[in-house]
């Protein structure tokens, strides 16, 4: 395995900054010793993600995310441990080298050159006498040529290897090559995926080009559109087209206007109206939602004015609604999609009408269900699907004002309204899904549980005399919790702590969720002399209480067997004292 020298790993640790990496995405308030914002990783109003300068940690107390700097860029960009070391080593000029044979790495780097490769590539092509056609296509649907460079746009011509041959030069390996999904094998053949198309190159959040659509152009393919298959480096179901260009006027703007198409994603931003992205050829899931968080909770959906439009921009508002973003839908009008509308109108227009009047998700869905025309029971069919939606929100702040909101627009009245949801709730209820109920035991609550929390925060700190108590006196098997137990044995060799360093040991994300907050809190502890002495009081009587437990086994036994039990009761009555003292 090529590996990066723990060295460096060390390095980054040490010289990433917490508060510089994390206030890049995150506005940071200072408040004590530590700073904090809101959570980039779960929705809230109120700030309770903080960051510890002086540990190296960060920790939401709403959601548990908790880490140090590289986990942090771990989890903003949804990217590898290597990605994130290299990404840190750039940022703070440790250079990052690898040792071994490990052609991962290799592997990655690879994956993105072939695909930055194929970008040039085909951009030159469209900019070529062979592209002139196809560019002549793209400036007549208003694209302008400032557009098509800004976004890369490209031909992949007629040809099957056009390609193949600029790649086939480079030595790649047969996995590259197969995983790259940017070309087909048959038999011993290689050729290339892409022919005949317009190619939109789809970034990634950090700026590197990992998968491409393509527009059918020049032929009667009936595939309008082709898009890279999954690969290592395109995950669908996450990556928005465009945000790497438009997150900035995203924040800016506090919300994202979000389309379906590469085109009409290219003729908003032209037309000025930059916090844009599109979901490329694929479902819109809970995970999109997630990533469209982190910079805004408004979203405007501006899909196809047709049925099909409707019908997914509903769906999509829903996953919004229940994923805590504010959904809004922008009436294209019929026939139309956005791109069309902003080059019949112009983007003034798409404003005006398009934005400043676009209307919530529940008028929006009761609009085009005709409601208002409906005899009763069609609306009341209609009223149950939507409070079928609402039962799926899991903010109740948010599912009781969409109540609200529906028995106003609907007409019916709130009561009424709230008695039909909890017919609705009681139905889905007993058709439970498998997600339900997988709800985290809470941790911590048993006092030997607090005890050995405890024992590993004063481990924490830096009192050198509770400290020492707690080296002489644990009996290190007494510790029940297999992470605290990990966490412990970190801790008790280190005359100094190094939070960052001992939560980048713990590999699982609800290990961190736990370490964090520990190490988090670790100096909200007054007393820690006194605090470690009732802990290992605490620990040892669990102990003790085992020792009872097993001499009144004996003492059972032995008396079944119609034996003499007097001394071990002495034991046990004397081992109670120690208890009670
Ligand atoms: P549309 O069919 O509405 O195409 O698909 P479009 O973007 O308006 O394209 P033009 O204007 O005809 O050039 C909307 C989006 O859905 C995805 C693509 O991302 C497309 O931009 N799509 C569509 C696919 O992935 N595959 C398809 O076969 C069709
Ligand atoms: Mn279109």
């Amino acid at each position: 395995m090529a590996r990066i020298p723990q060295e460096t790993i060390d390095r980054i640790h040490d010289t990433a900054d917490i508060l510089d990496v994390v206030s890049r995405h995150v506005d940071l308030k200072k408040r004590g010793r530590n700073f904090f914002g809101l959570c980039p990783f779960h929705n809230e109003k109120t700030p309770s993600f903080s960051v510890a300068p002086d540990k190296g940690i960060y920790h939401c107390f709403g959601c548990g995310n908790g880490g140090n700097a590289v986990n942090f860029i771990m989890e903003f960009e949804k990217i590898s441990f290597v990605e994130a070391i290299q990404e840190l080593g750039d940022q703070f000029g440790v250079p990052v080298e690898f040792t071994g044979s490990d052609d991962s790495k290799e592997f990655f780097t690879h994956l993105y050159e072939i695909h930055q490769l194929a970008a040039d590539l085909y951009h030159e092509t469209l900019f070529s006498n062979r592209g002139e056609e196809a560019k002549k296509y793209l400036l007549d649907r208003g694209l302008s040529e400032e557009s098509l460079k800004l976004f890369k746009v490209g031909l992949a011509p007629a040809g099957s290897s056009h390609l193949w041959n600029a790649v086939k030069v480079k030595n790649y390996s047969q996995e590259v090559l197969e995983k790259s999904g940017l070309l087909g094998f048959s038999n011993n053949d290689i050729y290339d995926r892409f022919r005949s198309r317009i190619m939109f190159p789809i970034w990634n959040a950090s700026g590197k080009i990992i998968a491409f659509g393509g527009r059918v152009f020049g032929t009667d393919d009936p595939a309008k559109y082709m898009n890279s298959p999954e690969t290592p480096l395109y995950r669908k179901s996450e990556i928005f087209y465009g945000l790497n260009l438009t997150r900035d006027a995203i924040r800016k703007n506090e919300c994202a206007i979000m389309v379906e198409g590469y085109t009409d994603l290219i003729q908003l931003f032209q037309a000025g109206i930059k916090n844009v992205v599109a979901v490329s050829g694929t479902a819109f899931t809970e995970k999109h939602v997630q990533q469209i968080r982190r910079f805004s909770s408004k979203v405007y959906l501006a899909y196809d004015g047709d049925s099909a439009g409707i019908k997914a921009a509903l769906r999509a508002g829903y996953v919004l609604l229940k994923g805590g973003v504010d959904p809004h839908v922008i009436e294209i009008p019929d026939g139309m999609d956005p791109d069309d509308w902003i080059q019949k109108d112009g983007g003034a227009e798409f404003k005006s009408i398009g934005i400043e009047k676009a209307s919530g998700l529940l008028r929006f869905h009761l609009k085009t269900a005709g409601f208002k025309d409906l005899s009763s029971s069609e609306r009341s069919n209609v009223i149950k699907e939507i409070l079928s939606e609402a039962a799926g929100i899991p903010d109740p702040i948010i599912r009781q004002g969409f109540i609200k909101t529906l028995a106003q627009v609907s007409g019916v009245e709130e009561n009424q309204m709230v008695h039909m949801f909890s017919q609705q709730l009681r139905k889905k209820r007993s058709q439970p899904t498998s997600k339900e109920s997988t709800k985290k035991p809470q941790l911590f609550t048993t006092v030997n549980a607090k005890a050995e929390l405890g024992i590993i925060k004063v481990l924490a700190g830096d009192h050198g005399e509770a400290k020492e108590l707690i080296r002489e006196k644990l009996d290190m098997n007494r510790l029940e919790n297999v992470q605290l137990k990990k966490l412990a044995t970190l801790l008790m060799d280190k005359a100094h702590v190094n939070p960052a360093e001992i939560i980048a040991v713990f590999d699982s994300a609800e290990d961190r969720e736990m370490v964090s907050r520990i190490l988090m809190e670790e100096d909200d502890t007054t007393e820690p002399l006194q605090m470690a002495e009732e802990c290992l009081k605490t620990i040892s009587k669990v102990s003790i209480k085992e020792k009872i437990r097993s001499l009144r086994i004996k003492i059972r036994e032995k008396e079944a067997a119609d034996e003499d039990a007097i001394d071990l009761m002495m034991e046990v009555v004397q081992l109670q004292k120690g208890i009670n003292d």
